[in-house]
């Protein structure tokens, strides 16, 4: 028998190299015309799907060995890796991200009120501390701003963040009777529904409701309620009937178990459950669809 030939020695390509290379061709690709161009994005576009979906099923096959799913976690954290898998949107952004997409959304409109709003510190897993700045600061409208602008940014980018304290300012009692409007207090409401009472939701307890074609799993633990699509990230089965204890809830049919407080999936945290906006109002649990 043939003996197997030993693989060409190649020279590794380098990051910097590879990224040089890539920055050339797309200036190459700019000056050429527009059907051209379609037709390369088109090409990108397809190779980038082919090599999404070679990830999922890699990362299917090796996530249930506890072993491989800690090996995952380990090549998720090289910069290339991460990037490469959040590019593809494999990997979900991090808390960090959507914190700073939610408020980088909000500053052009603090900013034409001559104000900003700064990231001060994340507490885990539920509590941000974030300080208005410029004209916001000491404002005494900065209170509303603060509810209706940043803060719904916030929770709309990251509905596991339930408390949002501010480092410094005013604080926010008494604005309500500020002549203010808010420039985001327009769509404050939309989108809301009125589900149920907090009081139908047991303590650290389950309950499911059907509403516009969702099945939502609802969770409570004193007056912090969360809200999840009643799906398992393994593969998207109801949870309901799942074993729950301590706030943490095991899918019955493979043993992923998730974290109520926060959605994390403790057996393979590069997936989550798919978490939906909620707030209380008057006793009432709101809901918006993610
Ligand atoms: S569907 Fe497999 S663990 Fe939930």
């Amino acid at each position: 028998m043939a003996a197997v030939p030993e693989p060409a020695e190649t020279s590794a390509p380098t990051l910097d190299g590879l990224l040089k290379d890539i920055e050339a061709l797309q200036i190459i690709v700019s000056g050429w015309n527009e059907q051209q161009r379609n037709t390369v994005e088109a090409l990108r576009c397809a190779i980038e799907a082919l090599h999404r979906e070679a990830f999922i099923r890699l990362i299917r096959t090796i996530r249930d060995e506890p072993a491989a799913a800690g090996r995952l976690r380990e090549a998720a954290s090289d910069e290339v890796v991460y990037a490469v898998l959040r590019h593809l949107e494999i990997l979900k952004p991090s808390l960090d991200e959507r914190l700073q997409q939610a408020l980088n959304s909000v500053r052009p409109s603090l900013q034409e009120h001559g104000g900003n709003v700064e990231l001060v510190s994340v507490e885990p897993p539920d509590t941000v501390t974030i300080r208005l700045t410029g004209a916001c600061d000491g404002c005494p409208a900065s209170g509303l701003t603060l509810s209706a602008g940043v803060e719904k940014a916030i929770r709309e980018h990251c509905p596991e963040i339930t408390e949002i304290r501010k480092a410094s300012g005013h604080n926010a009692q008494g604005t309500t009777q500020v002549d203010f409007v808010s420039p985001f207090a327009r769509a404050e409401d939309e989108g809301w529904t009125d589900l149920i009472g907090m009081e139908e939701i047991g303590e650290n307890d389950i309950r499911i409701i059907e509403h516009g074609g969702h099945s939502l799993l609802f969770w409570r633990q004193d007056n912090n309620v969360k809200c999840y699509e009643n799906a398992c990230a393994h593969l998207g089965m109801p949870l309901d009937s799942g074993e729950l204890e301590g706030g943490i809830l095991t899918c019955p049919y493979h043993g992923f178990q998730y974290a109520l407080a926060t959605g994390e999936c403790l057996t393979a945290p590069e997936v989550q459950l798919q978490t939906h906006a909620v707030r209380v109002v008057a006793n009432r649990v709101q809901v918006r669809l993610s």
